[in-house]
């Protein structure tokens, strides 16, 4: 019975026009509906108290983007149990990777989204050619507000419950005051069991319990968006992230090696690149001071891999190639083979060198928040750290410790830092301490840099931010959803940059990085940057 709602879309159409016709009101709901739960059931029953008719259009598999194994149930079943639904009336399999064609063709009175996509400062592309289309159909879009779950998180919490959750945590003076207790009883139970319930570890749960007692959902989101005004520059190596998919054949009969057949290849604009990117979802105007090779510059990718409000500004290292990074992977199991680095990372040549410190030198000060995204790659020499420690009117730091600079790569090249951001054997090395809790280390950083905030990454154990004031908020991380951990700590560094140099106090910025963490380490290497509406999903959803 149910299944006669699932019908082609044309059909649908012809249906729901003889219904506009006798002055019914149509209403149209989209997504992926992959793990169909309570939050989207009220979604679907508030959007249809909003007319008479509610047709739910379902992403097809073919687009579904939301990481390895994904959809887990295919369109059919997907728009199955949409269809068992009491509220819905017709459910159609869209065609296209957006729901603008299939608003097109329903022709909706109201386009309903939940409320995770309103008041959001700039409603990413999809959205908005969404929006567009409805006012084209002379519809308009409205929203539900209703609780906020995440099917990903739902699918995810088995590997959750998984957890080492004996991971070490530190004798310290944490402020984890004020918080409600944990109890049946506490903050999300109006809501039921909430998503952050479902997906977080205990840690998590004591600390959003906390953090829930201080800040509110709106707090944050209009801290977020104050970032839009900030002028970002961003600096450091371009790195092209290149991933080659293998399949092994078999030991070559001459060589003691295994042979692989290339099946595809995979480019991802990483580094500052990157680190600009994600800036550019945040911030309004985001420059980039930037390396590529004289050979082989790769800049016409480098380009088109920008977003549309981030500005380059090039500087070349001649006879080097664009820094490469070719990752080969056993394709099946999605696992690095072997890497190859592609770059030139002695120093770089002193004329080069000096047009860009006389650059920086005229510009650095115009910028609100400068981010160094130091690779030690030869980019950036202790007389630019020195510049840029001079000019910059709010300085913000990470140097990846990584294979090719073996730990040369040290904080401390900047004789001066505003906010250091930082994972732990990178602090561990620039201390020259490796036994001290984490804290103690970022207290010591901030006493040497006279830094204003300290954030130190810890992969699965989340992050810690400090201040001057003392005090170490400890961050566990926020959802055990892991794709691909590359990268995390760029777009940890680039979104909580900027918040510290808007004044956002501390524990919200170490809120805002653990949901950049989160949401960074659900894609593969830097396939794409954070968006802002995710994060506005996510505050929303962990904070309810
Ligand atoms: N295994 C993980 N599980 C959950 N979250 C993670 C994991 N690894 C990283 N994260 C999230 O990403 C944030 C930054 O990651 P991490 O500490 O690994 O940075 P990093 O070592 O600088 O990484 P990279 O240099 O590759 O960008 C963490 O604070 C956490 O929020
Ligand atoms: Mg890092």
């Amino acid at each position: 019975m149910s299944k006669r709602k699932i019908l082609p879309l044309e059909v649908i159409a012809a249906r729901l026009a003889a219904m506009k016709r006798v002055g019914k009101t149509i209403v149209h709901c989209h997504g992926c509906f992959d793990l169909l739960h309570v939050g989207h059931i009220k979604h679907l029953q508030a959007a249809k108290r909003m007319g008479d008719a509610l047709v739910v259009t379902v992403t097809p598999d073919k687009y579904v983007n939301k990481g390895l194994g994904r959809p887990a149930f295919t369109e059919d079943l997907r728009a199955e149990s949409l269809a068992s639904l009491e509220c819905v009336d017709f459910v159609a399999i869209d065609r296209g990777p957006t729901a603008v064609e299939a608003i097109r063709i329903v022709r909706p009175d109201y386009y309903v989204k939940g409320q995770e996509f309103e008041n959001l400062p700039r409603p990413p592309a999809r959205l908005q050619a969404e929006i567009d289309a409805v006012g084209q159909v002379g519809g308009q879009i409205r929203f539900t507000h209703e609780a906020v779950f995440s099917s990903t998180a739902l699918l995810n919490q088995r590997d959750v419950r998984g957890w080492d959750e004996s991971a070490p945590t530190e004798e310290r003076p944490t402020r984890e005051d004020g918080g409600p207790p944990i109890s049946p009883g506490g903050a999300s139970s109006t809501t039921g069991p909430n998503q952050s319930a479902g997906a977080c570890s205990e840690d998590a749960r004591r600390f959003l319990d906390g953090f829930r007692s201080r800040h509110s959902v709106d707090e944050v989101l209009a801290g977020l968006a104050g970032l839009r005004d900030l002028r970002a520059l961003v600096i450091g190596e371009a790195i092209i992230d290149e991933y080659r998919y293998c399949l092994p054949l078999g030991k070559s009969p001459k060589e003691a090696i295994v042979t692989t057949r290339e099946v595809r290849r995979e480019r991802h604009a990483g580094g500052a690149l990157a680190c600009a990117n994600h800036v550019g979802g945040f911030c309004g105007e985001v420059h980039l001071v930037t390396c590529l090779g004289g050979n082989d510059s790769q800049e016409r990718f480098v380009r088109d891999h920008l977003r549309p409000n981030v500005t380059p500004r090039f500087f070349v290292r001649p006879g080097a190639p664009t820094i490469t990074k070719r990752r080969y992977m056993w394709e099946p199991f999605l696992v690095k083979m072997f890497e190859v680095a592609c770059m030139d990372d002695t120093p770089l040549p002193s004329e080069v060198e000096h047009e860009m410190l006389d650059y920086l030198d005229g510009t650095l000060p115009a910028y609100d928040v400068v981010i160094v995204a130091d690779y030690g790659h030869g980019f950036l020499s202790p007389r630019a750290a020195a510049t840029l420690a001079r000019r910059a009117r709010f300085l913000a730091v990470n140097t990846q410790a990584n294979a090719a600079n073996l730990g040369f790569n040290l904080i401390t090249k900047y004789p001066r830092v505003d906010y250091a951001c930082i994972d732990e054997a990178e602090i561990r090395l620039a201390v020259g301490d490796r036994w001290s809790p984490v804290g103690t280390l970022a207290d010591t950083l901030r006493g040497l840099r006279g830094c204003s905030a300290v954030s130190v990454t810890r992969g699965r154990h989340g992050a810690l931010t400090c201040g001057e004031d003392g005090v170490w908020w400890e961050v566990p991380v926020l959802s055990g959803e892991v794709v691909d951990r590359m990268g995390a700590g760029d777009a940890y560094l680039a979104v909580t940059a900027p918040c510290v140099a808007a004044g956002m106090p501390l524990d919200m910025v170490g809120f805002v990085g653990g949901v950049a963490g989160a949401l960074a380490v659900r894609i593969v290497g830097n396939r794409s940057p954070i968006e802002p509406a995710d994060v506005h999903q996510l505050v929303t959803t962990v904070l309810r």
